[in-house]
């Protein structure tokens, strides 16, 4: 089949807040290290893109064991943000990925208060080779008593309103799924400067074991990610899709190149793939594959025409 651009095969490449993507799949923050943890078992090349660990202005330690349980169908986690501090992000693991050609490098930031994020970003700005930052609201924002700044409206404005204006960098505001609207969130993270959204995190969620009547986890609650979510996040897709006319990055329980489409049509130009890296760490570039063979099999031409494509009677 040829492609619109002249190349054999369908064209995959998507262009996400003025980023020109080879294909929608992107590894998602947290499930990938900074990328350069998979040099050995992924063409990091053959990917969209990769989001690196959650960096913050300094580094963390993060919460002790146990910190990862599997469910049905999911996975929880209370890594506790664990990582390295923006300043040896730059300085012991971009200049390798500066090395490594054709990729796209979005770097995930988290702060406790307005200026963690202020900070964080004026230090990254300093680092060549990052096509983005990927804002993660979704830690309790200590400054103002701990609710999480992508559940409060008015954090949520200034939060992004803050990072807009020190990023000289796309920005993609990543959304808290933990909320009763995700239009409102979206609707005020576009007003506030964001160039694009992304969702979802992972769900507030926990276990217990009956034996030892103990958290499963040592932080007793958890994110779930993971396909046991996937149904919420595309409905939370759609729902922030029709709300916002920024872009959006999909995520949440995606492990096959089916589950892509879905989110496309759903409303996303591009998708993340985070717990499905665990259960194999080849799992992105497997699925740009299958992606591949998918749009063969249904003579899709050019894949980024399927975002929104959903059709309702
Ligand atoms: C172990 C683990 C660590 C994560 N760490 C981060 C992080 O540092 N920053 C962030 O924004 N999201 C983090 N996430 C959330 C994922 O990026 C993603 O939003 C979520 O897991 C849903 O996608 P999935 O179902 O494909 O995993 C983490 C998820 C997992 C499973």
């Amino acid at each position: 089949m040829a492609s619109p651009n002249g190349r054999p095969g369908p064209d995959l490449s998507v262009s996400f807040a003025g980023i020109p993507l080879k294909n929608p799949v992107i590894a998602a923050s947290g499930t990938f290290g900074y990328g350069v943890e998979f040099e050995d078992v992924v063409h990091l090349d053959k990917l969209g893109g990769f989001v690196v660990k959650g960096l913050s202005k300094e580094p963390m330690a993060g919460n002790p064991p146990p910190r990862l349980y599997e469910t049905p169908a999911g996975m929880l986690n209370a890594i506790g943000l664990q990582n390295i501090g923006a300043r040896a992000f730059l300085s012991e693991k971009l200049p390798r990925l500066r090395e490594l050609k054709n990729i796209v490098v979005i770097a995930n930031v988290f702060g406790y208060t307005r200026e963690d994020y202020e900070t964080t970003i004026e230090i990254l700005n300093e680092g060549e080779g990052i096509a983005a930052y990927e804002l993660n609201v979704s830690c309790p924002n200590t400054a103002q008593g701990g609710m999480q700044f992508g559940c409060d409206p008015r954090a949520l404005d200034e939060v992004v309103a803050t990072a807009r204006h020190r990023s000289q960098r796309p920005l993609i505001v990543k959304l808290s799924p933990n909320v009763t609207s995700i239009a409102q969130m979206a609707r005020i993270a576009e007003e506030a400067g964001a160039d694009a959204l992304s969702l979802v995190n992972t769900f507030t969620a926990m276990a217990i074991d009956a034996e030892t009547r103990k958290p499963r986890i040592s932080n007793v609650t958890a994110g779930l990610s993971g396909p046991a979510i996937k149904p919420i996040a595309l409905r939370m897709v759609y729902d922030a899709s029709k709300a916002v006319k920024i872009p959006i990055l999909g995520m949440g329980g995606i492990s096959t190149a089916v589950d892509i489409i879905e989110f496309m049509l759903a409303g996303a130009t591009a998708v993340q793939i985070g717990t499905a890296s665990y259960w194999d760490p080849c799992a992105t570039e497997k699925i740009v594959d299958e992606l591949q063979d998918w749009c063969v099999q249904h003579k899709i031409g050019r894949l980024s025409e399927l975002t929104s494509g959903m059709m309702i009677d």
